[in-house]
């Protein structure tokens, strides 16, 4: 079965203990299955991973790069978390790698913070799903496979 990769950035393992009443009540491990009923369910099968480490991430987004090459990846959904709006390196690895991204945040990180407003990613994402809660990873692997696979 083809792979979707869904990669999580820094802090992200603490969800629903973390800030609820931003991110909700879900954990990680819910957000695995649901990705794994979503994709299961358009005949794929989901990597899910998740680091505290800019470059475990950078490293996973190259590897995804050389799947998606040999045809056994169709792309990542990825949350990058607080690296979204810090990381020259993570956009370099997106468009260096050529992976087909889908970004995501739980929140709407636009009616945040203004340190939240600009993202380095969004410019080498494919799309971007903002403030769905933990829907939009679900939202996101239909997404990808649908703007892929038509
Ligand atoms: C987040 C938004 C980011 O600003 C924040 O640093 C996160 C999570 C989200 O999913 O809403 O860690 O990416």
């Amino acid at each position: 079965m083809p792979k979707i990769m869904v990669l999580n950035g820094p802090n992200l393992n603490l969800l629903g203990t973390r800030e609820p009443e931003t991110y909700g009540h879900e954990t990680l491990s819910d957000v695995e299955s649901l990705c794994r009923e979503t994709a299961t369910s358009l005949g794929y099968e989901i990597d899910f991973q998740q680091s505290n480490h800019e470059g475990e991430l950078i490293d996973l987004i190259h590897q995804a790069g050389l799947l998606v090459k040999s045809g056994g990846l169709l792309g990542v959904v990825f949350n990058p978390a607080a690296y979204t709006h810090t990381s020259v390196a993570l956009h370099d690895a997106i468009k260096g790698a050529a992976v087909p991204v889908i970004e995501v945040h739980i929140s709407n990180v636009h009616t945040r913070e203004a340190f939240r407003h600009h993202s380095y990613i969004s410019s080498v994402a494919t799309g971007v799903i903002v403030g769905m809660g933990v829907q939009g990873y679900a939202l996101a692997i239909r997404g990808l496979v649908q703007k892929l696979k038509g």
